[in-house]
């Protein structure tokens, strides 16, 4: 759609302008093409699927020196601020029920702007940490071929800055990702449910071994660095929580979306979180923290050390390449999901939208995503961005907090599946945990935030502000849309 906006509606107002909620849920109940297919089960396994992967496999041995062994705190930290955040997500997931996440909740609630400013960020969370997470499987991979004594050549083995030219394991994996999605998303979350409970069960299966090696001294003194390392360790480790929220951009394929998708979440959540306590816990015990550093020994390493046996560090670092395939296949689904959302709403090209009337998913948007995810896999290193993922993250979360706060004062009667207990302190702690957790983030991250938000500032005005669908209706149509929304939740 490329309605031309009227030239009466000036920037402030459609800035603030908000998507009618009928108009929301008329969209979702159109027959968008898409087929209802998921249940509690399969939502869960998306949400675990896109959120387990390099925060527990990379990034939680480079904040065992940040926060020393109090790391398992910096989890529970990072875990409590992920928790408020999904309360959040649940509420706003059994209101509007509509594939977009929190761009969607934000369109509905906060206004034009906001939500802009949200879909901006989930393509931090969604394109550029998926990106950030198969480099990450590049490594792994190698790892693995590394025990059978293969080794790619370093020119094809990572990015330039990576010591290679070209990461072609990373970009492999999102391509075949991404053929699996194009193909249908029954068969595609068939396979992500194995890989999940394969993930999960290598997991245990660490914790299982490390235990055996667990020295209670090993966690004296608890935190040589204090409060600011834990609180830095925890905004390090957040980025091993992003993701739970993916069941949201499945609100057009789930059979029943306000009663499933809020138990999903939080299962989700639950889930990981107590996986991730166990992981650190297990870590530390078997290893202590000042061995740690950023290249220090992997998950498979510390096995190895243990068991001496070749064939269980060959297993973590296999268990360790599905994981992360778990997370590519589940995040690019939500990124084309919510692009889907956007541009259906003029935000971004209209060919994001186009669904195959033949596999029922959205052909090329995906294969536009993964290529641009893939050469950004291949040729940039991109360790550093996981940080820069988190932060533009943290900002979305921060906004789905306010959006409960709006729309429970603005819609009291909106039926809701799932109502944020205690409010408004969850959603208001929710903000302000997110916002401490930025605030601990480093000045690098803040400058490549700030550029990336201007970036999306440049687009808003160059192109979605000119075909926004709700930027296009009149003063008295927009009117007369919010009246009826305000007329049918009353
Ligand atoms: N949470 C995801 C991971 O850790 C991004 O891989």
């Amino acid at each position: 759609m490329t309605t031309e906006l009227p030239a009466r509606t000036r920037l402030g107002a459609q800035l603030s302008r908000r998507k009618p909620l009928p108009v929301a849920a008329a969209t979702a109940e159109e027959n968008t093409g898409l087929r209802r297919s998921m249940g509690l089960w399969q939502l869960t396994m998306i949400s675990i699927g896109a959120t387990l992967g390099t925060g527990v496999f990379v990034v939680l041995g480079t904040a065992v020196p940040m926060a020393g062994p109090a790391v398992w705190i910096a989890f529970i930290i990072a875990g409590f601020t992920a928790l408020l955040s999904a309360l959040s997500y649940a509420e706003m997931a059994g209101s509007v029920p509509v594939s977009g996440s929190s761009y969607s909740y934000a369109y509905a609630t906060l206004g034009e702007g906001l939500a802009w400013v949200c879909g901006w960020c989930l393509v931090l969370e969604y394109a550029v940490s998926v990106a950030a997470v198969a480099v990450g499987s590049g490594e792994y991979i190698n790892d693995a071929l590394g025990l059978f004594g293969i080794h790619l050549p370093a020119a094809i083995a990572g990015a330039p800055g990576d010591g290679g030219i070209v990461n072609l394991p990373a970009a492999a994996i999102v391509l075949l990702a991404m053929v699996l999605l194009i193909r249908g998303t029954r068969e595609s979350i068939a396979i992500n449910t194995i890989m999940v409970v394969l993930k999960i069960a290598v997991m245990l299966m660490f914790v299982a071994i490390a235990f055996t090696a667990f020295h209670a001294q090993n966690f004296e003194p608890l935190a040589p660095m204090g409060a600011a390392g834990i609180s830095a360790a925890a905004s390090r480790v957040f980025f091993s929580y992003i993701g739970f929220d993916a069941a949201s951009t499945a609100g057009e394929e789930a059979k029943n979306p306000q009663r499933d998708m809020p138990r999903a979440i939080l299962l989700s959540l639950g889930i990981v979180t107590v996986v991730y306590i166990l992981v650190a816990v297990a870590a530390i015990g078997a290893r202590p923290w000042d061995t740690f550093s950023d290249n220090g020994p992997t998950l498979a390493a510390i096995l190895n050390d243990i068991t001496q046996t070749p064939w269980i560090a060959l297993v973590m670092a296999i268990g360790a390449v599905i994981a992360i395939a778990s997370v590519v296949l589940t995040v690019l689904y939500g990124q084309t999901r919510i692009l889907m959302s956007m541009a259906r709403d003029g935000m971004v090209p209209s060919i994001f939208a186009r669904i195959s009337p033949r596999t029922h998913t959205p052909v090329a948007g995906t294969v536009i995503v993964s290529v641009a995810v893939a050469i950004t896999a291949a040729l940039i290193p991109l360790g550093e961005l996981a940080d820069a993922t988190s932060i533009g993250t943290l900002f979305a979360f921060a906004l789905v907090n306010l959006s409960v706060i709006y729309l429970r004062w603005k819609r009291p009667a909106l039926p809701r599946t799932f109502r944020v207990p205690l409010f408004p302190v969850v959603p208001l702690l929710g903000f302000g945990f997110c916002v401490y957790l930025m605030i601990t983030l480093g000045t690098t991250t803040w400058i490549v935030f700030l550029l990336w938000m201007l970036v999306g500032a440049a687009v808003y005005l160059g192109y979605s502000r000119r075909r926004s669908v709700v930027g296009a209706l009149s003063e008295a149509e927009y009117a007369e849309a919010q009246a009826a929304s305000d007329e049918s939740n009353r």
